[in-house]
């Protein structure tokens, strides 16, 4: 099939490359030339596992483009998947303008029957909106579709997630949008659940809201942890073998983070506010999500005392492991809070440096775990790299001014920190 993908971003690059590793032609657009100059000359504008050398594979095949018009895209292409950012307002609300923006260049350039799809994550009754706004700007009257199929990707595995989905989300009104779906992931084993538009629109806001109450709810457990003694990464094996329950994200930490989360809570509440109903439980998920930053800091405090001209070594800065994302990472309120408060920083992570570099400020950025353990009075666990679990302890606990680890992950085992002779601090236990 020929595909355009509008939105060159971490959905759409990775939606465009596997539709065309399936076999489909695929243009990408972005109306941002020096992102297209960038993917042209096969270099990636974020990291992601495995996408460079899929994009790379399939630029050579002659299946994948790119392109900064929108215009030739929409000429050349059945269906276009709108996958444009919809950042948050000040009030939380996602910003719909380039959604709107593209459904209109799409209807300006349709030269006949168009299937629209909308992947961007957008609040319920975007649909709606967007097939409004094609009928205004589509004066010759041809024929189209909206359909709104959302994504589930997880960054880090967001192809591993594309091919081997859980489950694929179709909501579509008319037989001709159905059938194209269902052709066009044909190739992918999985079940596909067809609704219609605002349905499929509720499946995702659901979903990620659900996901972040599970995130909400351990660490709220974990917090019942320390003022009983329990251990946190018991209570939580314990509830997740509970078929109903599921151990997925029931990991206690400083709470969750990254460009999906965040912003589709505050868009939820804010919809479901305008809706006349108050969401009274996500307001209470993202308070809790606020509140584990301030219960890490609190640790920092109670081990340092005065954090002022103290020495801390930060390990991890981005959202998540295995990606160089830093939208809405914890470690960015707690590396501000500590260098407000006086201390000195230095901080490591393996991929997100970069883009960490133009993020924080007044932060010393280290080449290794080792440069950020030498002479520092804590170090910080604020990512849970794989990395940090490999790390030699022997040799950071050499480093280190005072043999201690305040870790915001969970990443290692009390029992064997204390026979080190560390002290260790970590979350829930
Ligand atoms: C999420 C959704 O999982 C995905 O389906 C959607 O399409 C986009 O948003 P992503 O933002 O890539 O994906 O991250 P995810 O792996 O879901 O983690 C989100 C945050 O939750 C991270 O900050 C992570 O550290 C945190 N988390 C996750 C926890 O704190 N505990 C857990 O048990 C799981």
């Amino acid at each position: 099939m020929n595909i355009a993908i509008i939105g060159a971003g971490y959905v759409g690059l990775v939606t465009g490359a596997c539709f065309a590793e399936l076999g489909n032609k695929v243009i990408c657009v972005d109306n941002d030339p020096e992102k297209i100059a960038l993917l042209k000359k096969l270099k990636m504008p974020f990291y992601e596992k495995g996408l460079d050398k899929m994009v790379k594979k399939n630029v050579t095949a002659g299946r994948l483009v790119f392109t900064d018009s929108i215009e030739s895209a929409v000429k050349k292409s059945l269906v276009i998947f709108i996958c444009v950012g919809t950042p948050p307002k000040e009030d939380g609300e996602a910003d719909l303008s380039y959604v709107e923006n593209v459904a209109a260049q799409i209807a300006r350039n349709m030269t006949s029957y168009r299937l629209i799809i909308e992947k961007s994550t957008v609040p319920v009754e975007t649909g709606s909106w967007i097939e409004r706004t094609i009928k205004i700007n589509n004066k010759k009257g041809i024929k189209f579709d909206v359909a709104s199929n959302p994504e589930f990707l997880k960054e880090g595995t967001a192809i591993e997630d594309f091919m081997h989905p859980d489950r694929i989300v179709i909501g579509a009104e008319t037989k001709k949008a159905k059938d194209l779906l269902a052709r066009l992931y044909s190739p992918i084993k999985s079940e596909i659940v067809i609704t219609d538009i605002k349905s499929a629109e509720l499946i995702k806001h659901a979903s990620n809201s659900f996901l972040a109450t599970k995130i909400s709810f351990i660490n709220s457990i974990a917090n019942i942890c320390e003022k009983t003694g329990a251990d946190i990464e018991k209570v939580s094996y314990g509830m997740g073998l509970d078929k109903r329950i599921n151990r997925a994200f029931l990991k206690s930490g400083i709470g969750y983070g990254g460009f999906c989360f965040p912003k589709d809570l505050d868009a939820f509440i804010n919809i479901s506010e305008k809706m006349g109903y108050d969401f009274s439980i996500l307001k209470s998920v993202r308070k809790v999500n606020e509140g584990q930053k301030q219960v890490f800091l609190k640790k920092i405090e109670k081990e340092l005392w005065i954090v002022k001209d103290k020495h801390i070594g930060v390990l991890g800065l981005a959202f998540k492991p295995n990606t160089d994302d830093m939208r809405f990472a914890p470690s960015i309120d707690i590396i501000n809070h500590l260098v407000e408060a006086g201390a000195n920083i230095k901080a490591y992570d393996p991929k997100a440096l970069e883009k960490a570099e133009s993020v924080l400020k007044g932060v010393t950025f280290c080449k290794d775990v080792y440069a950020v353990a030498k002479d520092s009075d804590a170090l910080l666990v604020l990512t849970e790299w794989q990395e940090f679990k490999d790390m030699d302890l022997c040799r950071v606990k050499k480093l280190l001014k005072n043999p201690l680890i305040i870790d915001g992950r969970n990443i290692f085992d009390p029992a064997k920190m204390r026979k080190l002779g560390f002290k260790y601090i970590s979350m829930g236990r």
